[in-house]
């Protein structure tokens, strides 16, 4: 374990990866793809406030209609936080902001993340989380000084363990049910020939349903909040007992900075969360915040059920014992 395992990483002098050889690698600039999203947000601030002026950070992002830079308002000023509004797909412009801020390590977080949306142009996804993260390792592979890449995958391309072999084995197979989900899997068999080809030192994190603060209102917890404080009803897909393991934004934060420093190049962490609840539980506890003393009200009478999606993916199993063995 490197020192800082134990001391956490506060000081200045003590930060930097370490690499399979317990190595510290000297790492000042970070590119965080994405940056303007919501988990992104909550990876920079998180970063800036733990590790104040000890690495540059610059966010690239080419603000699609869920991204937000009013959430930076808290550290925009900041000399070095850097924001630059870029598409990764863009590989002249990427290239060059590799080079003019001698970036040393990527966070890739940039994708289209809304699955329902795949559902109807599947294509769009394919452009931006496969073609876009092949150029974004194109890239740094002729820049040739990315010293740590971290690629921000999802739960989803195990599939749902309902189609699955049980138990799962320590090399899950792959097997994601809808569009969105096959293009993070794709991009993941990218990375993975990178690794071998080129030698690109690269993790791939798979992260279960994140929801916290400032997350774009589409997303199920901050549209039923909403609706509810509305007091309009909550949709559901199908009958609702679906279940997604939800994780807490700041968390996954502090999960990919433990990742950043400690873990391994070349392998795959699942950033997982204990808590585990159907659709239906979550616009429960939501419904029973703003229920009012209107003792003949119920929530069957606040929800609406809709169409099933496409494929109605019961729930995902992530293990993540080997991040909390990493700390
Ligand atoms: N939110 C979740 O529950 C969850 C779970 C697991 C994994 N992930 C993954 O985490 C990452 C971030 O998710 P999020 O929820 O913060 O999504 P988000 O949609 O809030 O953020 C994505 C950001 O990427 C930017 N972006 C999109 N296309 C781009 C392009 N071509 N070039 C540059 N920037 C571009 C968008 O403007 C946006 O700011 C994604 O890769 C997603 O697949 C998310
Ligand atoms: C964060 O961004 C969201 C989305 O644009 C916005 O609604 C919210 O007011 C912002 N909050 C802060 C504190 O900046
Ligand atoms: C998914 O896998 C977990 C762990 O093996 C198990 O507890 C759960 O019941 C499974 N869910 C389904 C729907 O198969
Ligand atoms: C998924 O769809 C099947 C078939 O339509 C249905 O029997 C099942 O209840 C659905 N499951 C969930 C969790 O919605
Ligand atoms: C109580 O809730 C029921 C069911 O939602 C509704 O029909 C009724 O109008 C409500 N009564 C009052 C006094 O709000
Ligand atoms: C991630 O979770 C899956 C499903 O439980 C498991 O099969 C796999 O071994 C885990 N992978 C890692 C790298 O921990």
């Amino acid at each position: 374990m490197p020192q800082s395992a134990e001391n956490g990483h506060t000081s200045d002098q003590d930060h930097g990866i370490y690499n399979a050889n317990n190595v510290k690698a000297a790492i000042k600039t970070i590119l965080v793809t994405g940056g303007a999203g919501f988990i992104g947000g909550w990876f920079i601030r998180h970063m800036l406030k733990t590790y104040r002026n000890a690495y540059e950070i610059i966010c690239l992002d080419n603000l699609e209609y869920c991204s937000s830079l009013k959430n930076f308002s808290a550290i925009e000023h900041l000399p070095n936080f850097h924001f630059i509004k870029g598409d990764i797909c863009d590989r002249q412009h990427v290239e060059s902001v590799l080079n003019d801020y001698h970036v040393d390590a990527i966070i890739h977080l940039a994708a289209e993340s809304r699955v329902d949306h795949s559902f109807n142009d599947p294509l769009a996804f394919t452009a931006i989380n496969i073609l876009g993260t092949h150029c974004l390792l194109e890239t740094c592979r002729k820049y040739g000084s990315i010293q740590r890449f971290v690629y921000v995958s999802t739960d989803e391309v195990y599939g749902p363990n309902d189609t699955t072999l049980f138990p799962f084995m320590e090399e899950h197979p792959l097997k994601p049910t809808n569009p969105y989900a096959a293009t993070k899997a794709a991009a993941e068999m990218i990375i993975h020939s990178y690794r071998k080809s080129f030698q690109m030192p690269i993790i791939v994190t798979r992260c279960n349903n994140v929801f916290g603060p400032y997350q774009y209102p589409e997303k199920l917890i901050p549209k039923f909040i909403i609706l509810q404080e509305k007091g309009s009803k909550m949709p559901i897909q199908g009958d609702g007992r679906n279940a997604r393991a939800f994780i807490f934004a700041p968390d996954v934060a502090e999960a990919l900075d433990t990742i950043f420093h400690k873990g391994s190049d070349d392998e795959t962490y699942n950033i997982s969360s204990s808590t585990h609840l159907q659709v239906m539980q979550v616009a429960e506890k939501i419904y029973r915040h703003f229920a009012s003393q209107n003792t003949t009200d119920q929530l069957s009478s606040w929800v609406e059920h809709l169409e099933d999606r496409p494929y109605n993916d019961s729930m995902y199993w992530a293990d993540g014992s080997k991040l909390e063995a990493l700390g």
